[in-house]
């Protein structure tokens, strides 16, 4: 018979627990045999008093043991390699990365979820695209991820589903940004769904979970120290997230940004991002490349159109339409102007997520649905020149009242000054 509250209390007052004693919380959690009101208790325990590595390596165990687990490397007999976000606006990394590195001979496999709130989530950016199934079963990821090189769905009902009841409990319980608790939710994940090599892009700023570049490298420095332990090779970038990603913000406008960043026509600091992701996969796996080698061959397989055809290849393998003109579009674009002359000094992510969730491109309850076609285009960033009346943004929107008050919104989200702001690189740290 587990003793919640004994456990509860120890931790409470500063002490420790077994490996057994969290493995004995988790696995009664999950079976009912522990109220969500103990639970809730023990998350703002930590919440106060964190776990130490131990701890946090043990919880990732349990709530790896609450369900199933993949084991890709055995499945396919190679190094797989993965890629996970800590959620940002305008972020589709996911998408233009695995086509790379899949073009490089590198299985990828990843499973994704589903936005709330001001971030998009991946699946609902590939459920724009028609026809697409995110629903594999864990057998036909396997076999997309030999036979495709490439995978991204969902996932499994059966991964983790301690994470997902102690989630939705965090969520409600004001006991989400713990670094222990996040970093353990999210390894134990991929290290469920059986990558060998995993590149985590922790966000940083405003639009992130960590506001501050000291709270993303304690993060980075958890999930590290939980993927040593799990013996996956693991790289962290951290990366800015004080404005969005790119340009678009928005299910099929992300989408479309991903096609032409394959092109190699995508914007800047996306194009930035994605290329230096691919390669710490390529380094990560059992290529036996180098760094720059690596750089090389990303590079090489947009320019050749290989990482186009390897997007197109996986998005018909899993039921979709790769022509861009398959993508949904909105009725109505709207311009916004630039008020004035100057540099463009800051551009809100976060308010810039809103203006995006308001107009219908994500939800606010998990019972909401989306409308794939809306958005916003950031055409001008952080840094760049404007001219009165030129052009900084659009918003792509079902009519046009919900296009007027996006466009407040997106205007507000923008700072304009006469001086040039000192230009920041999208990738912050790398820490290995
Ligand atoms: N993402 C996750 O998967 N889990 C967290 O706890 C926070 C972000």
């Amino acid at each position: 018979m587990i003793r919640a509250a004994e456990l509860i209390q120890r931790k409470r007052d500063g002490g420790e627990l077994t490996a057994e004693e969290l493995r004995e919380l988790v696995l009664a959690f999950v079976r009912g045999d522990v109220p969500d009101y103990q639970m809730a208790a023990f998350c703002m325990a930590v919440y106060f008093r964190g776990l130490s590595p131990a701890e946090t390596f043990a919880l990732t165990e349990a709530m790896i043991a609450s369900g199933q687990t993949i084991d890709l490397h055995g499945a396919i007999g190679r190094t797989v390699v993965d890629k996970h976000s800590t959620g940002g606006v305008g972020d589709k990394t996911s998408l233009a990365v695995g086509p790379i590195v899949a073009a490089c001979g590198v299985p990828f496999g990843k499973m994704s979820g589903r936005g709330l709130g001001h971030t998009g989530g991946t699946l609902d950016k590939l459920e724009s695209i028609p026809g697409f199934r995110v629903e594999l079963s864990a057998d036909e990821f396997i076999a997309q991820v030999r036979d495709v090189g490439l995978a991204i769905i969902g996932q499994t009902g059966d991964l983790v589903p301690a994470d997902k009841l102690l989630y939705g409990l965090r969520d409600v319980t004001a006991t989400v940004e713990n670094v222990s608790l996040i970093a353990s939710s999210i390894m134990s994940k991929k290290i469920a769904a059986g990558a060998d090599a995993i590149v985590l892009d922790v966000k940083v700023g405003d639009g992130a979970f960590m506001k501050t570049l000291e709270d993303a490298r304690a993060l980075a420095e958890a999930m590290l120290e939980l993927g040593r332990r799990a013996d996956r090779r693991v790289v962290c970038v951290l990366t800015d997230m004080d404005q969005p990603l790119g340009r678009a913000v928005g299910n099929a406008l992300e989408v479309r940004e991903t096609i032409e960043t394959l092109r190699g026509e995508g914007p800047p600091d996306f194009s930035e991002l994605v290329l230096g992701a691919s390669a710490h996969l390529l380094v990560l796996s059992d290529l036996g490349i180098d760094e720059d080698e690596a750089r090389e061959r990303a590079a090489a397989a947009v320019q050749d159109g290989s990482a186009l055809e390897a997007y197109e290849r996986w998005v018909r393998a899993q039921g979709g339409d790769p022509a861009e003109a398959a993508l949904p579009t909105s009725q109505v674009v709207r311009e916004i102007a630039a008020p004035k002359d100057g540099y463009v000094q800051g551009l809100g992510a976060i308010a810039v997520g809103m203006a995006a969730l308001h107009l219908g491109a994500g939800r606010r309850t998990k019972a909401d649905t989306i409308d794939y076609a809306v958005g916003v285009r950031c055409l001008k960033k952080r840094g760049d020149p404007v001219a009165a009346g030129e052009p900084i943004a659009e918003v792509h929107a079902r009519d046009e009242t919900a296009a007027a008050e996006a466009a407040d919104e997106v205007l507000a989200a923008y700072a304009f000054g006469a001086e040039q702001p000192a230009r920041r690189a999208i990738v912050l740290e790398t820490i290995a």
